[in-house]
């Protein structure tokens, strides 16, 4: 652990997916913690936001059920617009390290289990249609469903309940592992059954890895 400031030559942007109960905001806690000790110039961020106008209605209408699966969509894009000009573009540019909770994956593999759209046109709407960011690299924190669910529902209330259904987060988790088989974007899977610190760990040491090599 060192508290010398890196200096890195360009913007790093890593990602963590998974289902509901996969453990990604806890591990992005502490992924967080970890970088920033080390010295690294590190932004936190998660999607949706609780920034944009957009991000404040899907977070108060979303978990009571007030909002139909098309204007959820259109609402992850607009915050998600918002959040690329204004948080993600920035950021890169002035060479930090940006961890996002959540990012265009998570609208693939939710908002198509109740629209008829398949993930690659959702994942191909936002790189196209809002010009989103491509990661370096998107970690995706593998659990069964049961086990998420679990790991969810003993939770007070945070998640959003229309989605800690079983059959709803098994085929996210489906979805989430077709796009590491067949979407072009760069993807770690991490097997989240294990211990916190071990995913940590893991993805900790992928992250650096990636900088070192790539500054
Ligand atoms: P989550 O990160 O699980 O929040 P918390 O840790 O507070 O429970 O995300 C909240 C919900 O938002 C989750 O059920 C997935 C959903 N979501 C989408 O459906 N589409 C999206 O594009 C994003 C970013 C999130």
């Amino acid at each position: 652990m060192s508290n010398e400031t890196k200096i890195i030559t360009k913007g790093f942007l890593f990602v963590l997916e998974g289902i509901d109960g996969s453990g990604k905001t806890c591990a992005c806690k502490d992924l967080v913690k970890r970088l920033q000790d080390d010295g690294y110039d590190v932004v936190h961020l998660r999607e949706p936001t609780k920034e944009s106008q957009w991000g404040k209605e899907i977070r108060a209408k979303s978990p009571v059920g007030e909002l139909t699966p098309e204007e959820e969509l259109e609402l992850y894009t607009r915050d998600r617009e918002w959040h690329i000009a204004n948080r993600i573009q920035p950021a890169l540019e002035e060479g930090k390290v940006v961890l996002m909770d959540r990012y265009f994956f998570a609208s693939g593999a939710y908002q198509s289990t109740v629209l008829d759209l398949h993930w690659k046109e959702i994942l191909r709407r936002n790189r196209e249609g809002i010009s989103a960011p491509e990661p370096d690299i998107v970690f995706i924190l593998d659990v069964p469903a049961e086990i998420g669910l679990e790991r969810a529902t003993g939770r007070t209330g945070k998640a959003n309940l229309q989605f800690e259904k079983l059959d709803r987060l098994i085929k996210v988790r489906q979805n989430y592992l077709e796009m590491v088989e067949n979407d072009s974007a760069t993807f770690e899977l991490i097997d989240a059954k294990n211990s916190l610190d071990q995913v940590v760990d893991e993805i900790y040491d992928i992250i650096t890895d990636t900088i070192i090599l790539n500054t």
